[in-house]
């Protein structure tokens, strides 16, 4: 077994960041012509030193096991990222600690990749901010 696979399959035994985001700012789908399978994924957004940044990210998919692996991988790394940081992430830099991407997985990372780029469409330029007023029963 390659390193690589040997790394998706410890990746896989314990992935991160499963499932739908319930308060999510936005979510982006993406399928594989290649293979079929489908990932989306979802962010939330929060500020932090003035800055809109990536607070969560969630990722369900369905479909192959480096995909799985690899959304695993970035959901954890995109912590803190802002929308702009986040874009500029290629499918081979998503893979964080798996390392590059083997040829013939690729098109794994970049369903990834593609998932997470869609999800940074659908997100508005402004996470809604609370303003000078407040109301108040009295
Ligand atoms: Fe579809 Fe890889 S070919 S999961
Ligand atoms: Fe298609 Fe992995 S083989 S996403």
């Amino acid at each position: 077994m390659s390193d690589f696979e040997e790394k998706v399959r410890e990746a896989l035994s314990s992935p991160k960041n499963q499932g739908e985001l319930a308060d999510a700012d936005a979510v982006g789908t993406v399928g594989s012509p290649d293979c079929g399978d489908m990932l989306r994924m979802w962010l939330k957004f929060t500020e932090k030193d003035g800055k809109k940044v990536i607070d969560r990210a969630s990722f369900q998919s369905f479909g192959c096991q480096t995909a799985i692996a690899v959304a695993s991988m970035a959901t954890e790394l995109l912590k803190g990222k802002t929308a702009e940081e986040a874009r500029e992430l290629s499918a081979n830099e998503l893979t964080g600690d798996l390392g590059p991407l083997p040829p013939m997985k690729i098109h794994c990372g970049q369903l990834v990749e593609g998932a997470l780029k869609n999800a940074l469409d659908q997100t508005p330029a402004e996470a809604p901010k609370a303003v000078g007023t407040t109301i108040s029963d009295s």
